[in-house]
């Protein structure tokens, strides 16, 4: 694989659910994830946004193939790993990772933390056995920034911040290239999330990691990301180099998302854009655009009647559009 090519390649990924309309109604197909490409270079950071809901979870499952898409593809080392069985995904699982948003239920409470890490190189037969695994669990720990004697306790002995840094020990026990993180911080004190989105960072730096991020603070996804995917009701809407994306947003969904943070720098002043109304149901996804019911800019037989496809309207930035240019 050639430097530039892409660690992880996603096209026209769709992911459905077979749910009931209320209590009782009939099955219907729910598509929370609807035709989404992206591709994610080594070493980089795709983060991902979207309001609750447009189906960044989902999506960050199926590209590790949690899921099944019912459509597309992925590839993974420039290896198509669409269609690969479970047995046949064992060796690849453990390159790609996952960190959860929290950490309490994703850590099983009757396991000690250093039993949870080793379970993990257990899982895929690494890091030997006996004294030269309990020392590796223990390096482990440390480089997240626990103390290697915290190995024997449980995981409600620890704080939220340091049970997440548990997961990321968990996640990165087996030498993963890619991980899928989805809202990590979200569920953490303020005062927390900044150290674990630097320990993320120093992790990255110092290992050479692949990160899909997922999160609500956009902030914080600046913060983190090379560039940065914006979601609405399954799809991508706007995809750019994070400088661009937060320089010159140009989907009116990613202005209006922006326009309610905060910004201090007045070289970067915003009209407000409030968004009015509530993401719709994908069950009944609007026509044309889907966000054209709350967009302030939709024109009426041209947003409600046809969906637009993305446009590279600056390099590298995509945008899904009728009217901007
Ligand atoms: N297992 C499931 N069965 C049925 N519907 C599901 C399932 N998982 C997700 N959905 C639906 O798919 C859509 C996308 O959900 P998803 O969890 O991926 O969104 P999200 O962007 O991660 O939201 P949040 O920001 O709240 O985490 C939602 O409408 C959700 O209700
Ligand atoms: S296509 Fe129309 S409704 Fe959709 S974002 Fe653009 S202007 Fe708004
Ligand atoms: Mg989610």
């Amino acid at each position: 694989m050639s430097d530039d090519a892409p660690l992880v390649e996603a096209r026209g990924l769709r992911t459905t659910f077979r749910v009931r309309r209320g209590m009782f109604g009939a099955e219907a197909t729910l598509r929370a994830v609807d035709g989404v490409s992206l591709s994610i270079r080594a070493g980089e950071t795709l983060g991902l946004v979207g309001e609750s809901g447009c189906g960044k979870s989902t999506l960050g499952r199926t590209v590790l193939r949690l899921l099944d898409p019912s459509d597309g593809s992925i590839a993974f080392e420039g290896r198509d790993i669409t269609k690969l069985s479970q047995s046949a995904l064992r060796p690849v699982r453990r390159r790609m990772q996952m960190i959860f948003q929290d950490p309490y239920a994703s850590l099983n409470p009757r396991m000690r933390v250093g039993e949870i890490v080793a379970e993990a190189l257990e899982i895929h037969g690494i890091g030997g056995a006996g004294r030269e695994r309990a020392d590796r669990v223990e390096a482990l720990l440390q480089r997240v920034g626990l103390r290697a004697d915290q190995a024997s306790r449980y995981p409600h002995e620890f704080s939220g911040g340091q049970r997440q840094r548990v997961g990321i020990a968990r996640a990165i026990a087996v030498e993963p290239r890619f991980i899928v993180a989805d809202e990590p911080i979200s569920a953490l004190d303020v005062s927390i999330q900044a150290q674990i989105v630097n320990l993320l960072k120093d992790l990255q730096e110092e290992l050479g990691l692949t990160y899909l991020f997922v999160a609500h603070d956009l902030k914080i996804v600046e913060y983190l990301s090379h560039r940065v995917a914006v979601m609405y009701l399954g799809r991508v809407v706007e995809q750019a180099p994070a400088a661009g994306l937060y320089g010159e947003p140009l989907h009116p969904y990613t202005r209006a998302l922006l326009s309610a943070v905060p910004v201090p720098d007045p070289a970067r002043p915003r009209r407000r854009l409030v968004l009015s109304g509530d993401v719709p149901s994908p069950l009944d996804p609007p026509s044309g655009c889907t966000f054209h019911p709350r967009c302030p800019m939709a024109k009426k037989g041209v947003c409600d009647a046809e969906s637009p496809a993305l446009r590279e309207l600056r390099p590298g930035h995509v945008v899904a559009c009728h009217l901007v240019d």
